[in-house]
């Protein structure tokens, strides 16, 4: 089943993201009390510096992370934990918390996606460091981040959650996809803050759907096969763009595309797709290429 993490983008998204937190913490976890109207939820929650991404099963909310930029109201952090006296003067601040999800989805590869995803939101907003009191389940995986252990285990005594603090110097960033696409200036596939895996054999594209996006593999590997067939066209992996065809011609995808691994893309919508080829010629030069060597090895070795 495709699991896609994206910023929470409605308030019934939002609304979601509370009420998982309450599922997470007060019935699953037990951490907190359970509250009458079933959400969680502070201050921080109301203010327009905060964001929260989601993980989405089909539509369904099941995991989230809260992402505040600095402000002169602060970040929540602010109120339990001195992240401060570790940044530089200068440092431009984000604050990553409130990680949930639920138990059947748990495993790292939820939990790195969304704080990858929170570092993308990070580097597009100039944010030098990025702190996150942790749970503690997941604070050895952000170390392959690049995240940095700051102090033991603390207590929040607020919410009443255990956490790790741990710090990001934006500089010590360790991600295939955010060194990828800073190399070829693929910031607006970062912008879209739209990620998706699946799992070997599942169908990212069927030939005659409408296309909206394009993609760019992250990690893993895609089989393209002509229309309903096994006939394989195509094979594709880490940094290889496609479902590009539908987007430049209007219409309908060309080919199925299938996951030959656990795979995770990024997408990114038509018109930020189309405006980026207009405003990087360099690229629209590669895919023209791209496109050429397609055609010439489908008249080489016709299938
Ligand atoms: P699109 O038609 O949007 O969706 C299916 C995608 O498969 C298509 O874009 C291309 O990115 C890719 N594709 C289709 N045909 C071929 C081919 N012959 N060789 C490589 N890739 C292809």
């Amino acid at each position: 089943m495709a699991v896609k993490i994206t910023l929470a983008k409605d308030p019934a998204q939002t609304d979601a993201v509370l009420a998982l937190r309450h599922k997470v913490f007060c019935e699953e976890e037990g951490v907190m009390d359970p509250v009458e109207d079933g959400r969680i939820l502070d201050r921080f929650d109301a203010y327009s510096t905060t964001r929260n991404l989601v993980a989405l099963n089909e539509n369904e909310v099941i995991g989230s992370l809260r992402i505040t930029l600095d402000s002169e109201i602060g970040i929540p952090a602010d109120e339990y934990y001195d992240f401060r006296r570790f940044l530089p003067d200068g440092a431009i601040t984000m604050n990553c918390g409130m990680y949930c999800v639920t138990k059947p989805f748990r495993g790292a590869r939820i939990a790195l996606s969304l704080i990858l995803m929170a570092t993308y939101y990070a580097v597009t907003h100039k944010v030098t460091h990025v702190v996150a009191p942790i749970n503690p389940a997941i604070s050895k995986l952000l170390s392959r981040v690049g995240f940095e252990v700051l102090d033991d285990e603390q207590l929040d005594p607020h919410m009443g959650l255990r956490f790790i603090p741990v710090l990001l110097d934006m500089k010590n960033i360790n991600d295939f996809f955010y060194t990828f696409a800073e190399n070829n200036r693929l910031y607006n596939f970062i912008e879209s803050y739209e990620c998706i895996f699946y799992n070997n054999d599942e169908y990212v594209v069927r030939a005659g759907e409408v296309g909206d996006s394009a993609f760019v593999i992250i990690e893993g590997e895609i089989e393209v096969r002509k229309a309903g067939t096994d006939t394989v066209l195509a094979t594709m992996g880490q940094g290889e763009v496609f479902g590009e065809l539908a987007l430049l011609t209007d219409d309908v995808r060309t080919a199925d595309v299938v996951a030959r691994s656990d795979l995770r893309i990024m997408s990114l919508p038509k018109q930020a797709f189309l405006d980026h080829l207009m405003k990087n010629p360099d690229h629209a030069m590669w895919m023209l290429k791209s496109i050429g060597k397609r055609m010439k090895n489908m008249l080489v070795h016709p299938v």
